[in-house]
């Protein structure tokens, strides 16, 4: 099974990405995702996570509620954690890497402000770890064209840049994605849906790996088999009902100030019947500013559109403004505290690279040991 050059295993592997996004899979990973948090609730020290984000803008409520509160949640219940900024996949899709310094920076002020803590949790950059990128090299022979061009998420990602043709580095970046994970053996990995053919690649990627070089102790694999860690969390959407993103400007973004999120949320979209209720299937843009307003309050959805009532959507907005102010405004302050502190920003992710460097550092040397290669 571990050869390549048959054809039937790449085949088989390609059927793999695209049953990770089938239904049934997807029903699978988030029944599994419950049991692994029961997991950690009884004993967090068999984990250890890795998760990220690309530095292409700022990040954005959607963002908080969709993961990174998860992120604390389960950095607070005692789980070694990997925060990666994934600067070197800012450049799958774009030319060149913009104003990625003061990204990085507001990235790493964002992180701290919502609660990641650095003396608990690894922040790191990719550029900084050439340990990590170095694992691409054998991965890639592990992995054929015709399965890296079957990536849904990569095809999708394809077709949101236009007529771009497609770069080498968006071909294999779930390559590059594998070492992210690989690097510090991290069997855990919160993600959305759109990441699971990524973690169905670094499965294969690893169990190949095994398969070819580790034979001498199979027992003790070099890899774990990473899961993927779906959160319960809804899906926040944009100002406009639709999927939150900058390029729509339909975004709150977590460090935004109270009057900016005023002038925003007064123009979200809203409906015509001036009596409130919470109907996501048919009422989508009112019913996510009800389901903001109960996140950011933790009262119940239902309970929260009987009480506008027929206040309509100046109602709505008025208290889904209030919500979101107050609940971010502890966060909104600590962030702008660090953000002036931009040396401090800098020698924490200096820290984290370097822990980063040890750890990634120990991996390739076993990588090395492993294919034979300690010269
Ligand atoms: N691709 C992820 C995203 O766009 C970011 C990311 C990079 C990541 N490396 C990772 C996520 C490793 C999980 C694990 O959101």
């Amino acid at each position: 099974m571990s050869d390549l050059t048959t054809p039937s295993v790449a085949d088989s592997a390609g059927d793999d990405l695209a049953a990770s996004t089938s239904d049934a899979s997807l029903r699978r990973t988030e029944a599994r995702s419950i049991e692994i948090e029961a997991q950690i609730a009884r004993d967090p020290s068999g984990f250890r996570v890795m998760t990220g984000d690309r530095p292409t803008g700022n990040l954005h409520i959607g963002h908080y509620f969709g993961s990174l509160a998860n992120r604390v949640r389960i950095q607070d219940a005692g789980v070694e954690t990997f925060i990666l900024i994934a600067d070197y996949q800012v450049i799958t899709d774009r030319d060149g890497t913009g104003p990625i310094h003061e990204r990085v920076l507001s990235m790493m002020a964002d992180y701290l402000a919502i609660g990641l803590d650095p003396s608990r949790t690894t922040i790191y950059a990719h550029s900084a770890v050439p340990a990590l990128n170095q694992l691409l090299l054998p991965f890639l022979s592990l992995v054929t064209d015709a399965e890296l061009r079957r990536n849904p998420t990569v095809k999708a990602e394809l077709e949101a840049t236009g007529d771009r043709p497609m770069s080498g580095l968006l071909l294999t970046y779930p390559v590059h994605q594998a070492a992210d994970i690989l690097f510090c053996k991290a069997n855990l990995v919160p993600v959305g849906k759109d990441q699971l053919p990524h973690l169905e690649q670094t499965r294969v990627v690893a169990r190949r790996f095994d398969e070819r070089y580790g034979r001498a102790n199979p027992d003790r694999p070099v890899f774990p088999q990473a899961e993927a860690l779906l959160s319960k969390a809804p899906v926040v959407l944009g100002l406009d009902g639709t999927k939150m993103s900058k390029s729509k400007g339909n975004v709150i973004e977590i460090g935004m100030d109270a009057d900016t999120t005023a002038k925003l949320i007064k123009k979200a979209v809203t409906d015509s019947d001036r009596h409130i209720s919470y109907d996501p299937e048919n009422r989508p843009e009112v019913s996510n500013l009800v389901m903001l307003t109960a996140l950011c309050t933790g009262r119940e959805p239902v309970e929260i559109a009987e009480s506008i009532g027929d206040g309509g959507g100046g109602g709505l907005k008025k208290l889904v403004t209030e919500a979101v102010n107050e609940f971010f405004a502890p966060i909104r302050a600590r962030r702008a505290e660090l953000a002036g502190d931009p040396g401090y920003l800098m020698d924490v992710l200096r820290t984290g690279n370097a822990h980063a460097n040890e750890v990634g550092d120990a991996t390739l040397a076993e990588v090395r040991a492993a294919m034979n290669m300690v010269y």
